[in-house]
């Protein structure tokens, strides 16, 4: 090979696009990385076989490729139902592109980009997106109320200085304790607006201060087990920023489980994992469970935005708080109800180099 075919070999092997290459014997010559993971097969496995070995639950592949080559022209399949061998069916859309040469038809190009993956990335770009949007207009809300409710404050307090009728003074009193209260909510907003302030953190440690606040706050008896990888090494992270956000998370899930169910608390490495659009070598999952009943269906789309609550008496600030800190370290939290199980799972990269 050489340098120029080289390189186009290279790139032909980072696509996202699934790229297969079949011989005028319908013998597979040649799969792209984004193929092998598609199909959930190596390259030497499936190499030199006929499509119908590849795809034997679904004649369509063997069929259209057989048809390319009586009808040389590029033809273009969407939503095909794609049985595979090791793993549940994808639906995927299709091109097939016969190679010319010399007016005979030597070879093939399948390709192949799942639909599911596609529109489930297009879906978590836009709720970034409009998450990011939410956000920081709630953060600049906060701000603009700060200022006012500050002279509104000062303002009774030299009233209740100058006030010589007792049973007014229960008036100012309310004004300020209503104004402290709007003040600690306007702060907690603004607190995830600050830049992480970084150093060595080790998850475990954070996870087990996590709980002996858990532990002091509520008298009653929450059954948390943990399952930590001792192999995970520390992180560069704001450790004030992270309590926060494992708290918030943590605290939730007290709330949405009684005595009998359980939380569990479990740390993993994970390798070539993408957050945020970005491609990490290494990332830690810390996966925050409870057997509760999952987050109320009416409010789910919503749970991380500012606000939005399914108790009466949450202030719906604690995922939207969380998430921005997370996020702010290059990372992700992701919500997802398996067997019966809530997952909050808090991806964290390791490598410094990929952080903002
Ligand atoms: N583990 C969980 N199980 C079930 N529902 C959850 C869980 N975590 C969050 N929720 C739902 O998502 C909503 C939003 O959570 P969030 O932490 O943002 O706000 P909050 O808990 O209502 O108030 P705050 O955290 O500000 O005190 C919760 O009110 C709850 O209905
Ligand atoms: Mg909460």
């Amino acid at each position: 090979m050489n340098h120029t075919e080289e390189r186009a070999a290279q790139t032909i092997d980072h696509l996202a696009t699934s790229v297969l290459l079949f011989d005028e014997n319908l013998h597979l010559v040649s799969i792209n990385s984004a193929g092998e993971s598609l199909l959930s097969m190596s390259s030497k496995r499936i190499l030199g076989l006929p499509p119908e070995k590849i795809w034997p639950n679904t004649m369509f592949f063997s069929d259209m490729i057989r048809k390319s080559f009586q009808f040389v022209r590029t033809r273009i399949e969407r939503g095909v139902e794609m049985g595979l061998i090791n793993r549940d069916s994808v639906k995927v859309d299709c091109i097939f592109t016969p190679i010319v040469i010399n007016d005979e038809t030597k070879e093939i190009i399948v390709e192949l980009v799942g639909v599911d993956a596609f529109v489930r990335e297009m879906q978590e770009f836009n709720h970034q997106t409009v998450q990011k949007v939410a956000n920081e207009s709630v953060q600049g809300m906060a701000h603009e109320i700060k200022n006012p409710l500050g002279g509104i404050r000062g303002a009774a307090q030299l009233m209740e200085k100058e006030l010589d009728d007792e049973s007014l003074l229960e008036y100012t009193k309310i004004i300020i304790n209503e104004s402290d209260r709007l003040r600690n909510f306007l702060d907690r907003m603004m607190a995830a607006n600050t830049h992480p302030v970084r150093s060595d953190t080790n998850i475990h440690e954070i996870i087990e201060y996590v709980i002996s606040i858990i532990r002091v706050e509520s008298s009653r008896n929450i059954n948390i087990e943990k399952d930590y990888d001792p192999s995970i090494p520390t992180i560069n992270a704001d450790r004030e920023q992270l309590i926060q956000a494992v708290l918030n998370l943590l605290r939730n899930a007290v709330q949405a489980t009684t005595d009998d169910e359980r939380i569990l608390l479990k740390t993993r490495i994970q390798r070539q994992i993408t957050i945020q659009n970005k491609l990490n070598k290494l990332a830690i999952q810390l996966d925050v469970i409870d057997n509760g009943p999952g987050i109320p269906a009416e409010i789910e789309s919503g749970a991380f935005y500012p606000m939005v609550t399914g108790h009466a008496e949450g202030t719906g600030l604690g995922l939207s708080i969380a998430q921005q800190l997370i996020q702010s370290h290059g990372g992700a939290i992701n919500y997802e109800r398996k067997e019966n199980n809530t997952y909050f799972s808090i991806l964290f990269p390791i490598d410094r180099n990929n952080a903002e």
